[in-house]
């Protein structure tokens, strides 16, 4: 059995049949054709499938589809504006953070989600907003240090407004 449902995602709606039991990633990934969201462990352990629900991260390989209807869903696709980079996006380059990349989506989004409701996180509350995000390549640092610079990258936007 099947059922017709309709997903927000990055401000667009998409109107998709799914089985019940198909997780969000499968349908963002499979179906939306969304693939910045990784699939890694597809069990709730490495974090690359991390995405926003009404600005909460989430495993969305844990989560069903059917229950993220009438949400607000952000993938990595969302965060640029145009062509500019969310500043966390931009602080991963800057600071060097990714190495194969397999995790640095995931990584963003739970910076992401912390940086939304801490614009002043220290270093601990980077290490545990990130606790749930592994990464087999970087050791970390660079990952910390660029949600860091990101903070940092926000402030300094919110100051040159007008
Ligand atoms: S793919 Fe979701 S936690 Fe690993
Ligand atoms: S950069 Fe390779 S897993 Fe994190």
């Amino acid at each position: 059995m099947k059922t017709a449902i309709t997903l927000r995602v990055n401000g667009d709606a998409y109107d998709v049949v799914v089985p019940p039991q198909r997780t969000l990633l499968e349908v963002l990934r499979d179906k939306l054709l969304l693939t910045g969201s990784k699939q890694g462990c597809d069990k709730g352990d490495c974090g690359c499938c991390t995405v926003l629900i009404d600005g909460e991260a989430v495993l969305s390989c844990l989560t069903l589809a059917v229950e993220a209807q009438e949400r607000d869903i952000t993938t990595i696709e969302g965060l640029a504006d145009g062509d500019v980079l969310h500043p966390l996006q931009e602080a991963f380059i800057r600071a060097w953070a990714t190495q194969c990349g397999f995790c640095t989506p995931g990584m963003i989004m739970s910076g992401v989600a912390l940086l939304e409701k801490n614009p002043t996180p220290s270093l601990d509350d980077v290490r545990r907003a990130l606790g749930s995000n592994l990464c087999r390549c970087t050791g970390y640092v660079k990952i910390f240090d660029a949600v860091i610079l990101a903070a940092q990258m926000q402030r300094e936007r919110a100051a040159a407004q007008p």
